[in-house]
């Protein structure tokens, strides 16, 4: 397969090939379009054979479900069991944005779109290209973030060319994601609702419109015993090839024991990488230095840390140790990521 990637501009030909895109979706076709947290892999969510071309074009196991991409209300009114009171405060509250809710599904939606699940995903976003496409393709797109199972999610249409080339029929090319990291899943179908995956949309956020919204124990801690609520959280994801560490602890102790880690790691002849902030990463010497931007900036770390994992892989960079980003609210999303991606192998100092 061809993969045609078409950078949409601000005007010109931007609405034939969204259109084309379009039609590309309800002929059961892939299309990769961006959307402001990160870019995703769209096929018609209401047909089974173009998901199972979703999940073969990743790699990805079939029990993971698909978020479905809709761009109206009347579109979530048709793929639920009625929409209860609390989407629609949440509806009002975050969508368009970066806010998946978990819902009953109808009987419209097919099984395949959502892993077996009688659940199903669904988010508005509020990418305006996003918004068009979905509406050219008809209304329901799956999509999941369109990177081969298991690594960083792409933030840029390149990222998605290095993962897909082949695998999906158009990229359409929106430029960089201005959020940089997944949606927000919240599971309605539970009392009282429960937060899956941290994102943009804060637990502070959600619980101003509903109240009571508790947290997957999963999340933060890789030794609760228990599965995770999403399916898709249980997987090692956003892993790069290098070893990653998570260094934890007073901001002093934590420059001076990656810095002595560096110098043996460069002692053994590895090539080493460190994720650092503005504040630090003059103090570093490494093969491959990163800041993810200021140290109090959590929307900054969240914008790059998809970019910085991807260019340790590029560099081939095999032992980076990263400072740990603890805080409220985004930084909660940040850190849920960071130690996904190191396995949750953190260090305290
Ligand atoms: O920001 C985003 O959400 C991006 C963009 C493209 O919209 N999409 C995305 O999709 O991150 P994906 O497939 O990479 O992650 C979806 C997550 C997975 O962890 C999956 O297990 C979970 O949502 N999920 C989907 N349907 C679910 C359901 N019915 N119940 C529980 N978890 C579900
Ligand atoms: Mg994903």
């Amino acid at each position: 397969m061809n993969t045609k990637v078409i950078r949409i501009e601000e005007r010109q030909g931007a609405e034939a090939a969204i259109r084309e895109a379009g039609e590309i979706i309800r002929a059961g076709g892939l299309v990769a379009f961006p959307t402001e947290t990160v870019y995703g892999l769209g096929g018609d969510a209401l047909n089974p054979a173009s998901s199972r071309k979703i999940y073969e074009a990743k790699g990805r196991p079939s029990d993971n479900p698909l978020i479905v991409h809709i761009a109206d209300m009347e579109a979530l009114a048709a793929i639920v069991k009625g929409v209860p009171e609390t989407a629609k405060k949440l509806a009002e509250a975050f969508w368009p944005g970066p806010l998946t809710m978990i819902l009953e599904k109808s009987e419209l939606v097919p099984r395949e779109t959502t892993g077996g699940l009688d659940t199903v995903a669904v988010r508005m976003p509020s990418d305006k290209v996003a918004l068009a496409f979905i509406r050219a393709a008809g209304g329901y797109v799956a999509a999941p973030s369109a990177n081969r199972s298991g690594r960083p999610s792409p933030t840029c249409a390149s990222y998605v060319a290095q993962d897909l080339d082949g695998r999906a029929d158009m990229i359409l090319d929106g430029g960089d994601a201005t959020l940089g990291l997944e949606s927000t899943i919240v599971d309605l179908t539970v009392k009282p609702p429960a937060i899956l995956r941290p994102g943009f949309i804060t637990g502070e956020m959600l619980r101003q419109t509903l109240g009571r919204v508790e947290e997957d124990v999963t999340l933060f801690s890789a030794d609760s015993g228990q599965a995770p609520k999403a399916p898709g959280m249980k997987y090692r994801h956003y892993a790069p090839e290098g070893e990653l560490v998570i260094v934890r602890g007073p901001a002093e102790a934590v420059t001076a024991y990656i810095r002595g880690e560096l110098a043996g790691g460069r002692e053994s002849g590895k090539k080493t990488g460190v994720i650092a902030t503005d504040e630090t990463v003059a103090m570093y010497e490494a093969d491959v230095l990163r800041s993810v931007g200021k140290r109090t900036d959590a929307a900054a770390a969240a914008r790059g840390l998809y970019r910085i994992l991807r260019e340790f892989d590029d560099e081939g960079v095999e032992l980076i140790y990263s400072e740990s980003f603890d805080g409220e609210g985004v930084s909660q999303a940040v850190m849920n990521r960071l130690l996904k991606a190191a396995g949750h192998r953190v260090i305290n100092v």
